[in-house]
């Protein structure tokens, strides 16, 4: 742990926040100091390993429904998640380096994921299409409250580069929320 970082603020009276995931082991080797207190650095690279493990977890299902949709929709469906999976596999990367720039270790094993996310892992029985397109929108809304969750914090520790990353993922979850949430209208 940095003894050298400053503690102008604590992060214990602000909120926290609501991720589960587990506390990260404290680092080794050279003092951090960019300006971000240990304490918030820790907060934060929490939050965001909890941010890893519902993106990866969305992630999977979502390939997972990729692979064993069924129905009319077969085409649409197919390849909608496909992007959509996509895009999920690629933020992964960008989460978990920014957790290892906080100076703590990104998780990455599917205990952790499960450990740590909030969505529950993808049905053991392929369910039919609308209710994927359900589960899916249910997750995007889930990742997205778990970002939402996670900015007072970031904003409070003038964490820049978190609080875009959070603006980023907060903008795709809810854009595909609204669109999946589009399909199951009448
Ligand atoms: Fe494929």
């Amino acid at each position: 742990m940095a003894k050298t970082d400053k503690k102008s603020n604590d992060p214990k009276a602000s909120t926290k926040p609501s991720t589960k995931s587990s506390t990260p082991a404290a680092p080794k080797g050279q003092a951090i100091d960019i300006g971000i207190s240990a304490d918030h650095r820790a907060a934060i690279a929490k939050g965001l390993n909890g941010l890893l493990a519902d993106t990866f977890t969305l992630y999977l299902t979502t390939h997972n429904f990729h692979w064993n949709v069924t129905g009319p929709m077969f085409n649409a469906l197919h390849n909608m998640f496909m992007d959509q999976y996509t895009e999920l596999w690629n933020a992964v990367d960008p989460i978990a380096e920014r957790v290892r720039a906080l100076g703590y270790p990104a998780i990455g094993s599917f205990a952790d994921f499960a450990k740590a996310s909030s969505l529950p892992d993808a049905p053991v029985e392929p369910p039919k299409a609308k209710e994927m397109i359900r589960i899916l929108v249910a997750g995007h809304e889930a990742v997205a409250r778990t970002a939402r969750a996670l900015y007072p914090l970031v904003d409070e520790a003038s964490d820049e580069p978190s609080a875009d990353l959070l603006t980023q993922r907060l903008d795709i979850h809810e854009k595909t929320a609204w669109m999946l949430r589009s399909l199951l209208e009448e």
